[in-house]
């Protein structure tokens, strides 16, 4: 029996072999395309080839394993997860491409011949089906497959299918084609007796399933709706990596193939709980037994686990937003199973990572390089939500009882978004139980709230886009790694309108203005010719190209300009980035191999960096990173540019690539000596232009995840002066003392000295005062009334009060009225025989007394202490408490 990771291999080696380019998966974390966050399928990264935008070079057939993502947006299963046996969140998709290449027939062809041929799947098992046509968008019967299916299967294994199933699309808009999926009958044979195979093609019987899909790309679905042809006929496919080792392994579930055995297995040792090898047997899938509820359980932490894992390993990490939020949600919703039914009160995917990167590291070579990253970033995740989950699960309970006892079946929106707000419970979680328990939940109601709280926080208002204005055809050149003047034209020009203010947008012919990427800040300057000056106040980046951003139009839009950058700016800019280029570099060599940049800005004054490091760093470790960078500066390295040179190229001259970055067939290359990196940024031509290099900050922001920050240049020249100007003032106040810090100690002790002496001074003072005011202290009807009005510190008034109970014992009434600055203060203490015999209450008294002093108080019934702002009146008040006190 073939393991999982021979099939993958088997696969690509096919397909190698029938001259197809084995190439690399992409990140499954998508960066840069505003209409996708993750990979749902392996075309994601040929888009642009396949509308015609790129060429795809001389590699016209390729073939790899692509991780993909589908827990959003058009191709979302993530409910399905864990409740049957055959949906992930995660999954590898293996996917053989011809672009204008071999079409239907060829992949037809070659997909029969792997199955049955390779695989030796039983031919009789296989059904397919092709595309019945949709008269509403104009498309025929798929005749033309079916013939070609003709050559290999019997007729009736041939199955027409609807535009849902047999029609392809990447999303709303993109490529997208007619489509043959092939379906495999893995029943019984006493099952196939009574129910013939095409009977259950497409009907959710989980032992009748899709394992492979062939697309024929042959349209881009516009914005309108309509089709229109691409430039040339693309072979797209997708075989379900999980579902055909299953098929191999001949098992019932994905899950019980070796692909998810081991973690299920580590899960079962860690657990202490058993897996059954069940599925949900309740109506609409519904567990009905405490083993299927486990076996549920066991599915969705070891299939969100991968999701999770490979997710941080592309460099996402979880957080509130886009990507990282379905991150997230992912990790909670396991979370919340392995919690609820796998008994584990502590973190605990985290600790079923290992068993994974074993399985799949070889594969994968970024998952066993970050395992440490992952795991930690994991558990703190995990740690975070454990905190709340048990109150959120109580409270929900305690909703679902509510809505019981009033016999309702939904939960409000408002419930459901504090759970959301307070205790971070994705809705779909919230969802999730509640449907265990037969409610709904008022989705409509809660994205209302979390509107009005969108609504609150917003002060921006949305920004828009007006229509792009055509003043010329054409598209951008840039060229600004070689100039930072150029001569251009305007191609186009757009308003963009935020709240009330409003700026342009240009797109230039050529530009040497470089758009914000990669960390670096957009380019500023001006467009210049003899009759007018525009600033360019920001430049940014949108599908390639430079959008440059002006406050005013020029007045003549179809003129020639200088396209001038600011130099002075965008040297400080590219120095930075050179610097992080050599920091990156030094942390290796200080921290070791297992720094990965995970994150970077830079502008002209601002440096920032962060790179996966597991504790801080030391004083000393930051010391010998900033010689080493500052000793690379000396040598003033120049700039080797390497610009389009092929991918392998670039690996070979040993640059560092980051993970979860996507990489085109041509990229740049950037060394500095033994700095080499895959970059597409702005650096100074040489080292020695940083001029020197000062880290000013070291900082955790998350989870194994640290930041530096750090100055260079004249950055690094104005802190030296404001630390030389801190000085000299600090000096001149001590006399201009040659030995500073000698003379900071001797005054610290001076002073420690004096505080010590005030203290002494402050208590005689109340000692003296207490013996005075007892000597003056009034007999009425035998309890001693001691009041005064005295400068007083509040402390040493309540001191004072508090000595007069040690000295008289009992059958003391002390007012003291003090004024410190310009505030009055009302004192008042009753021996203990004065509260229980004589029923006194000295905050009772305390609140009435202190209205002459227009204020207020309390306290106990023994001691209070009353504020105001009246001081004229503290003599009258303090005769008020007396008076009070009914002797
Ligand atoms: N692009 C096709 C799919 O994802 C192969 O199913």
């Amino acid at each position: 029996m073939m393991t999982a990771n021979e099939v993958r291999e088997s696969y690509k080696k096919f397909f190698e072999g029938k001259g197809h380019k084995i190439v690399a998966s992409a990140p499954m974390v998508i960066k840069d395309d505003p209409t996708l966050m993750f990979t749902n399928a392996g075309m994601n990264q040929w888009k642009d080839i396949i509308l015609g935008t790129k060429d795809p070079g001389k590699d016209i057939r390729r073939v790899d394993s692509q991780k993909c993502l589908r827990v959003s947006g058009k191709h979302n299963d993530l409910e399905e997860v864990g409740h049957d046996t055959y949906h992930h969140t995660m999954f590898e998709m293996l996917g053989n491409w011809s672009f204008g290449d071999y079409f239907k027939e060829g992949a037809i062809d070659y997909a029969w011949e792997y199955l049955v041929d390779v695989l030796h799947l039983n031919p009789d098992d296989l059904y397919v089906t092709v595309f019945e046509g949709a008269k509403e968008e104009g498309l025929a019967r798929d005749d033309e497959a079916a013939g070609y299916w003709a050559k290999h299967v019997a007729a009736d294994h041939i199955i027409d299918g609807n535009k849902h199933d047999n029609f392809w699309e990447m999303g709303d808009t993109g490529p997208c084609g007619p489509c043959t999926e092939i379906h495999v009958d893995s029943r019984t044979p006493e099952e196939k007796a009574k129910v013939p195979g095409r009977d259950l093609v497409n009907k959710d019987n989980p032992q009748v399933i899709e394992i492979w899909n062939l697309v024929f790309m042959q349209y881009n679905r516009k914005a309108d709706g309509s089709l229109a042809p691409l430039p040339m006929h693309v072979i797209d496919t997708g075989m379900g990596f999980e579902r055909l080792v299953r098929m191999l392994q001949d098992k019932h579930s994905n899950y019980d193939t070796d692909i998810f055995q081991p973690v299920i297995k580590q899960i079962e040792a860690l657990s202490g709980k058993r897996y059954g090898f069940t599925t949900p047997t309740g109506p609409n899938g519904e567990c009905m037994s405490e083993q299927e509820k486990t076996d549920v359980a066991m599915r969705v932490v070891a299939d969100h686990l991968r999701a999770v894992a490979f997710s941080i390993a592309d460099g996402q990490l979880p957080s509130n937003a886009k990507a990282g939020y379905v991150i997230r949600r992912i990790l909670r919703r396991a979370v919340r199973y392995a919690y609820t039914f796998l008994g584990q009160k502590e973190a605990f995917l985290y600790r079923l990572l290992p068993v994974l990167v074993h399985e799949m590291g070889q594969a994968y070579p970024e998952l066993p390089a970050q395992q440490e990253l992952i795991g930690r970033v994991m558990k703190e995740e995990e740690d975070s939500f454990l905190r709340t989950l048990e109150k959120g699960i109580n409270l929900l309970n305690g909703d679902m009882d509510e809505l019981k006892a009033h016999g309702r079946s939904e939960l409000d929106g408002v419930s459901a978004f504090r759970l959301f707000d307070t205790y971070g419970f994705p809705l779909d979680l919230t969802e999730l139980i509640c449907r265990e328990y037969g409610y709904t939940v008022d989705e409509k109601g809660f994205n209302e709230e979390m509107a009005k709280q969108k609504a609150r926080a917003r002060n921006a208002a949305a920004v828009e886009n007006g229509d792009w204005e055509i003043i010329r055809d054409g598209e951008q050149e840039f060229v600004g790694y070689d100039h930072t003047e150029y001569s251009c034209h305007i191609l186009r020009y757009r308003k963009v309108t935020q709240k009330k203010s409003f700026h342009f947008e240009l797109v230039l012919d050529r530009t040497p203005f470089y758009g914000e990427m990669g960390g670096q800040v957009g380019d500023q300057g001006a467009l210049v010719n003899d009759d007018e000056t525009v600033a360019i106040l920001d430049t940014k980046r949108e599908n390639n190209q430079s959008i440059h951003i002006v406050g005013e139009l020029p007045k003549d839009l179809k003129a020639e300009f200088m396209a001038c950058v600011d130099v002075e700016k965008r040297n400080a800019s590219a120095a930075n980035h050179t610097a992080t280029h050599l920091l990156d570099y030094a942390l290796k060599q200080v921290l070791g191999d297992h720094v990965e940049q995970k994150g970077s800005y830079v502008d002209p004054t601002t440096l920032r960096f962060d790179f996966s490091h597991f504790q801080k760093v030391t004083d000393e470790e930051l010391r010998r990173v900033e010689r080493l960078v500052n000793r690379l500066v000396r040598e003033d390295l120049p700039l080797d540019e390497h610009r389009d040179i092929p991918l392998a190229e670039a690996r070979q001259l040993g640059a560092v690539a980051l993970f979860g970055e996507k990489y085109g067939d041509k990229v740049r290359v950037v060394r500095f000596g033994p700095s080499c990196e895959f970059c597409g940024g702005i650096h100074a031509k040489s080292t020695g232009r940083i001029g020197f290099f000062k880290i000013i900050g070291e900082s955790s922001v998350a989870a194994g995840i640290r930041r530096i920050e750090a100055l260079t240049g004249q950055a690094c020249e104005d802190a030296l002066y404001a630390l030389q100007d801190t000085m000299t003032d600090l000096r001149a106040l001590f006399n201009n003392a040659k030995d500073l810090k000698a003379a900071l100690v001797k005054y610290i002790g001076e002073h420690d000295e004096m505080s010590k002496e005030i203290e002494r001074f402050r208590a005689q003072t109340v000692e003296r005062t207490k013996q005075e005011l007892l000597n003056r202290a009034r007999l009425v009807n035998g309890v001693h009334v001691v009041k005064a009005v005295l400068p007083l510190e509040p402390a040493d008034a309540k001191d004072l009060v508090f000595k007069l109970r040690e000295s008289m014992g009992e059958r003391l009434v002390a007012v003291i009225g003090s004024t410190a600055g310009d505030k009055p203060l009302l004192t008042v203490m009753f021996s203990d025989d004065m509260v229980k015999d004589h029923g006194l209450d000295a905050g009772k008294i305390i609140r009435e007394a202190a209205r002459l002093i227009k204020g207020g108080g309390g306290g106990q019934p023994h001691y209070a202490q009353a504020g105001g702002k009246d001081v004229d009146a503290i003599g009258a008040a303090v005769d008020k408490v007396v008076e009070l006190a009914h002797l």
